[in-house]
């Protein structure tokens, strides 16, 4: 996710400090995003100019201290409230006292997050969409403290990114989640009780409902491990039973077949 807000904002002429502490997962999107500018270019949608001049724009470093510069810091880490908090109080000793600092979470409080720093009106929720840089969602979310300016700020951001805002409370799983994933966990629970093969769960709500993928392919997408973070945010957060995690859902990722970028998940990726 993080990869793909970098590439999107160096497109609308924005210098990007990308940050990972893995060097690893800085250099899979270096290369990643190489792959995309120069599949653009091929494809007509950027010149040659443009995409290099886009390359230029984007630095990365494996110290969190090259973001003390920053106007503005959008954390795309996993989705875990402690690690989120962890890197939102180290953010706020790093980052310069005005700039504004945005969680790309797609479940966890911005007010829990928020509270751990000491400029909690300056925190934001801005959850982009997989990929970013094709889906024209950003779900704006707003924690108690969260100032109008620092809203408006984050919304012309978004648009200024050729993305259109949603607002949502900050409730557990906001508005996308809170619909999308109950759907994911029941096609678990619909695999697990035999009703369909994965194929034919996949193949019915794709042309039954016309969505773009079937909920199973789509799980493998996000990753499993997040879907499941993501029920127990509802879960717990709710307290709704409606909301209980499919125990295959639970399974598959305690045998770490997370999805897609694992190879492995409801289906297996050559
Ligand atoms: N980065 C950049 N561009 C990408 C891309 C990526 N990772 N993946 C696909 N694309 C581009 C392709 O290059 C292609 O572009 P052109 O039209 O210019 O050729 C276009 O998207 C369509 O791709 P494909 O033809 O390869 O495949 P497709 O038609 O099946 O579309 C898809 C792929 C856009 C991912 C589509 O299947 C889709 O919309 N799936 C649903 C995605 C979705 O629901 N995302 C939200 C997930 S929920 C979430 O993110 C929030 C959360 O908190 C969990």
């Amino acid at each position: 996710m993080g990869t793909g807000i970098a590439q999107v904002a160096a497109m609308k002429g924005l210098d990007v400090i990308l940050c990972d502490s893995h060097s690893g997962a800085l250099e899979r999107s270096v290369i990643n995003t190489e792959r995309y500018f120069k599949r653009s270019v091929a494809k007509e949608k950027l010149t040659q100019e443009d995409a290099e001049a886009a390359a230029r724009r984007i630095s990365a470093s494996s110290d969190l201290q090259a973001l003390e510069p920053a106007d503005f810091v959008i954390e795309a880490i996993n989705e875990d409230e402690s690690s989120k908090k962890a890197a939102f109080l180290l953010l706020d000793q790093i980052v310069k006292p005005e700039a504004i600092l945005a969680s790309n979470t797609s479940s966890i409080s911005i007010t829990r997050i928020a509270a751990v720093t000491k400029r909690n009106s300056q925190v934001v929720g801005m959850h982009f969409m997989n990929p970013v840089p094709v889906m024209p969602l950003v779900e704006i979310i707003r924690g108690i403290a969260t100032s109008d300016e620092v809203f408006q700020t984050a919304k012309a951001l978004s648009e200024h990114l050729g993305k259109t805002v949603c607002l949502s409370l900050d409730r557990p799983g906001f508005i996308v989640n809170r619909i999308l994933m109950p759907m994911v966990n029941e096609a678990f629970y619909t695999l697990m009780e035999g009703v369909g093969t994965a194929e034919d769960i996949d193949k019915g709500m794709k042309l039954g409902t016309n969505h773009p993928m079937g909920p199973l392919q789509l799980a493998d997408f996000i990753g499993l491990d997040t879907c499941l973070s993501i029920m127990r945010v509802l879960h717990g957060g709710t307290g709704d039973p409606k909301y209980r995690p499919c125990p295959l859902l639970v399974q598959y990722v305690d045998a770490g077949w997370l999805g897609k970028k694992v190879y492995k998940g409801v289906y297996t990726y050559a």
